[in-house]
């Protein structure tokens, strides 16, 4: 696809919104790779007292922070709805009354603009957070997205165009470290948590289990590891062990890391390519970052990951997704509904 713009034809400005989850966003981007602003709202605070997020609070959240998310994005874009070329949303997939609170004030502001609406998908999202700060970075490449509701290896074939080569059997990656966290009693949102506490435990200390599933290599499974870890701190208990919780945190993420390390630098090499992506909250985990980097450079792939901060969820990776999605003429109507199971590649005409 060609994907450039002549030097005569103007910039494209995207206003994008992304309310899947527990963060409520909005951001300016043009022409797909510069963000103009990109504005988060995290409910983590609250739903921190639960434990996990609660999607009724979520979308009560969500209508309460919608409208003045976007008047930051667009303040601090130093623009005005007037200035914009579409309007861009995540429709799935995600929590059903989250994703509807983006999805009408997108509708609304398209309706009352005139502007044309881009639903995104929110995994093609993650993957095009690659796009905004590494210029140079074209389909196709491998992308592993490891998110608190996914874990896929995928072949991005072409902008908009992918091909699944392996997914979870069962827990995400994200739910593992979430639930491993709890077990230890670290809270929520375990992940972050995780990461910091394991820098200062032994990954060698506990060896648990790396799942692989046999005929599907490219395919993972993280429910057995995390039974493991509960039944190790169980059995600590009952023998009255003192559990070292730096080490658990340590061992269980090397556990993580190792198996989607592997599982994608083989799909790189049977793939022949030469590029690896990661995308997701996950690929802000220090330990998954180090451990490819350190395998691509060895084998002579070029790696690429996402700032932190645009592999959490944010509204500038909807932008950049959406735009590859508006120069290929995709345009939804006021019909559009927010799919909570969408499936990625598939569009909704
Ligand atoms: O992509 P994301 O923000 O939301 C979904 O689309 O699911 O991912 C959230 C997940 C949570 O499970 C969170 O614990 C995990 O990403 N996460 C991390 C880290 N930061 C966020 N996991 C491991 N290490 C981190 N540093
Ligand atoms: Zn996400």
């Amino acid at each position: 696809m060609n994907t450039k713009l002549e030097e005569n034809e103007k910039d494209i400005l995207i206003l994008a919104i992304e309310s899947s989850c527990d963060e409520t966003a909005a951001s300016v981007v043009k022409n797909g790779r510069e963000v103009l602003s990109n504005v988060i709202s995290s409910q983590i605070e609250l739903h921190k007292l639960y434990g996990g997020v609660v999607p009724e609070i979520a979308s009560r959240k969500h209508i309460e922070r919608i409208n003045q998310v976007i008047e930051e994005a667009l303040s601090a874009a130093g623009m005005t709805l007037d200035d914009l070329d579409a309007v861009a949303v995540t429709y799935g997939p995600g929590l059903v009354g989250a994703l509807l609170v983006g999805v009408a004030e997108a509708k609304a502001i398209s309706y009352a603009k005139k502007l044309p609406l881009v639903g995104v998908h929110h995994i093609e999202g993650h993957i095009s957070a690659n796009y905004i700060e590494n210029k140079d970075l074209e389909p196709p490449f491998i992308c592993l997205v490891v998110s608190g509701g996914h874990t896929h290896l995928v072949r991005v074939k072409d902008y908009g165009e992918y091909e699944i080569l392996g997914r979870t059997r069962d827990d995400a990656a994200g739910e593992a470290f979430d639930k491993v966290a709890r077990a230890i009693g670290l809270g929520y949102p375990g992940g972050p948590k995780i990461d910091r506490l394991a820098k200062e435990g032994n990954p060698d200390a506990i060896a648990f289990p790396k799942a692989k599933i046999a005929d599907a290599p490219y395919d993972f499974s993280f429910s057995g590891l995390k039974s493991a870890v509960l039944n190790y701190l169980n059995g600590c208990k009952m023998k009255g062990e003192p559990i070292v919780e730096a080490d658990v945190a340590a061992s269980f993420q090397k556990a993580v890391v190792e198996v989607l390390v592997e599982h994608a630098l083989c799909a790189v090499a049977e793939s022949g390519l030469d590029k690896l992506a990661l995308a997701g909250g996950v690929a802000s985990n220090s330990a998954l970052r180090s451990a490819a980097e350190k395998a691509c450079a060895q084998r002579g792939i070029r790696f690429y990951r996402p700032s932190p901060i645009l592999c959490t969820d944010n509204a500038a990776m909807i932008g950049a997704a959406a735009y590859y999605e508006y120069i290929r003429g995709v345009r939804h109507g006021l019909d559009l509904n927010a799919v909570p199971n969408l499936k990625l590649g598939e569009r909704l005409k």
